[in-house]
């Protein structure tokens, strides 16, 4: 199996994509690492145990990672949380209702841990799947550039191909949330990147129906998430991050198309954007040679396929 790791929020739509991963034998969860993001770090990582206890995959290990990003605790950051917490409910799993405990925390950092991984493996044989905002990795990347051949690929939900924002009209969460280290993670020539952006998880929506499919108690529990997602559209939730998953599982999932990625990091109304410059024929960008690596940008989603792979699994786990 493709060996991963999962660096997360848990989030419903985390909680989803988790589910998935542990739901597929060809993928191998090796750890999850959390971050603030949708929640607060303590509540990301109760959540993230929550989560693999319901799965009875408590073997996993869970190593706790950044509690600030690497922009600092900008007040328009500290404005937000109400709002995320209007998205993924009090618990952060949506109508899930959670214990409230305090999760351990005697192991490594997310960052030693991943780094440990990454020290023991061979060259490009893990694969990182990133569904939150990108402060674990841009450290990781920093602090152990000799491990980074480890790395197959990064997967990130994050950003968007068009522009198009959530947080802001033009800035979508994940990239918002930690600007500094999302430019740093994209900009790293050592790593190849795949990003699907908002733009294409936008359209990854399960509706009422779909959830007609999950009968079994994981399934219910799931469900019960949903229940309580607030980011509603007209056809569906969109579970952004699943469609990472989904896409490992299933290339024809998503096709992209080779772009160079550039955050906007500056302290403005663009903060958090993500400028793609598509490639256009079969050369680079003339004026980027040597700058910035490309990244393989979604650029279209296959909806059917998405659905099928996400509840064919799920509706047996
Ligand atoms: C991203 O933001 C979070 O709220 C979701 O979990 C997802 O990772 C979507 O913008
Ligand atoms: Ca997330």
């Amino acid at each position: 199996p493709r060996r991963i790791i999962i660096d997360t929020d848990p989030g419903v739509d985390d909680a989803w994509a988790i589910a998935l991963a542990v739901a597929s034998p060809e993928l191998e969860v090796l750890a999850l690492t959390t971050v603030v993001g949708n929640a607060d770090l303590d509540t990301s990582t109760r959540n993230a145990h929550t989560l693999l206890s319901m799965l009875e995959r408590s073997a996993i290990p869970v190593a706790v990672g950044a509690e600030e990003p690497l922009g600092g605790l900008l007040p328009e950051l500290i404005a937000n949380r109400e709002f995320v917490r209007q998205i993924h409910g009090a618990s952060g799993l949506g109508g899930l209702p959670v214990p409230d405990f305090t999760p351990p925390n005697d192991g490594p950092h997310a960052v030693e841990a991943m780094a440990g991984i990454l020290a023991e493996a061979a060259p490009h044989s893990i694969t990182v799947v990133a569904l939150a905002p990108l402060t674990n990795l841009a450290l990781l990347f920093d602090r152990y550039p000799e491990h980074l051949d480890a790395i197959d690929r990064v997967y990130m939900m994050g950003g968007s191909g068009n522009g198009v924002g959530n947080v802001t009209p033009v800035a979508e969460f994940n990239v918002w949330a930690d600007p500094e280290a999302a430019q740093r993670v994209l900009s790293e020539p050592r790593v190849e990147i795949s990003m699907i952006g908002l733009d294409i998880t936008l359209l990854a929506a399960v509706s009422p129906a779909d959830l007609d499919h999950l009968t079994t108690p994981i399934g219910l529990a799931l469900t019960q998430m949903v229940h309580g997602y607030g980011d509603i559209r007209d056809d569906g939730w969109p579970l952004h991050d699943v469609v990472v998953v989904a896409a490992l599982l299933d290339d024809a999932v998503i096709k992209t198309q080779p772009a160079t990625v550039e955050v906007d990091t500056a302290r403005g109304e663009r903060r958090g954007h993500t400028r793609c410059t598509f490639r256009s024929g079969s050369s680079r960008p003339v004026d980027n040679a040597g700058a910035l690596p490309e990244r393989a940008v979604a650029t279209h989603l296959d909806r059917d396929r998405f659905r099928d792979v996400v509840l064919s699994r799920l509706s047996k786990l």
